[in-house]
């Protein structure tokens, strides 16, 4: 896969693609990552990439020509038959796992960090694919949605990561994850689920899906309605519910008994 990045701030990207995971992908040939410098595409004397608001306003907006100029000359290079225009702004589709899956399976993305008050909106008519917001926040530039999208996409590229890191995950199976735990098996009093330490696999797969479907309907219970149960997980979330319950009504005894 190849990502291109352009932005008027190239040093923002570097960082986050020199270590780790998104390094090791790269050393691995799994992605080819490239920061494009906007004022490159630009041919005035100060490298102008912005302008003032037509209409007044204040702040400056991103002018057109230059971003015109980087995508054509990307496409133009590049080797693959499509190329995807994505542009980060929080007026976008707001970013989620399955997005990652998507753009996983594309061969080049291209990734416009938007700065300042705004883009030309040509920019987002006539040359952008697709825009994405990473939340409903407002930064002051693209850069670091971008490194989140990139670090989201290129972890699941196929081959990359164990199968089964990618797919046990939140969110991956609209679940929530279940809670990890390694040694020591107390920890200041704390002690490890004596389930995990059984041995017996079936037990700790059942205790993990379980956890798994707890931890999902009191956290983000939005996500369980999206979410294609199995009959035996249905049975799970039931007996979750009536656990909760009688935990809820020991809690309330001990109350009342202080
Ligand atoms: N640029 C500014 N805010 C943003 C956001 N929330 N998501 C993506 N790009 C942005």
């Amino acid at each position: 896969m190849k990502i291109d990045l352009i932005t008027i701030f190239p040093g923002i990207l570097e960082g986050p693609f020199k270590e780790s995971m998104i390094k090791r992908a790269i050393d691995q040939g799994f992605v080819d990552i490239n920061l494009i410098d906007l004022r490159k595409y630009t041919h005035d004397l100060h490298n102008k990439v912005d302008d003032t608001p037509y209409g007044g306003g204040c702040g400056m907006v991103l002018k057109p020509e230059p971003l015109f100029e980087a995508v054509e000359d990307l496409k133009k290079k590049s080797t693959y038959d499509q190329v995807r225009v994505i542009l980060l702004t929080p007026q976008g589709q707001v970013f989620n796992q399955q997005k990652a899956c998507q753009l996983a399976g594309q061969s080049h993305l291209v990734l416009i960090c938007g700065r300042y008050e705004g883009i030309d909106e040509r920019v987002r008519t006539a040359l952008v694919d697709e825009e994405i917001s990473i939340g409903d926040f407002v930064l002051t530039g693209g850069e670091l949605a971008a490194a989140i999208i990139v670090e989201a996409v290129v972890r699941l590229l196929p081959g990359f990561l164990e199968e089964e890191a990618s797919t046990d995950e939140s969110f991956s199976g609209s679940l929530l994850e279940y809670p990890h735990y390694t040694r020591p098996a107390v920890f200041r009093g704390m002690a490890v689920p004596p389930v995990l330490l059984s041995g017996n696999h079936g037990e700790i797969a059942r205790w993990r899906k379980k956890q798994s479907l707890r931890r999902t309907y009191e956290r983000r219970p939005d996500l369980l309605q999206q979410a294609d149960l199995l009959p035996k997980e249905k049975v799970y979330l039931e007996e979750i519910k009536e656990e909760i319950k009688e935990e809820n009504k020991e809690e309330n005894k001990k109350q009342q008994s202080i």
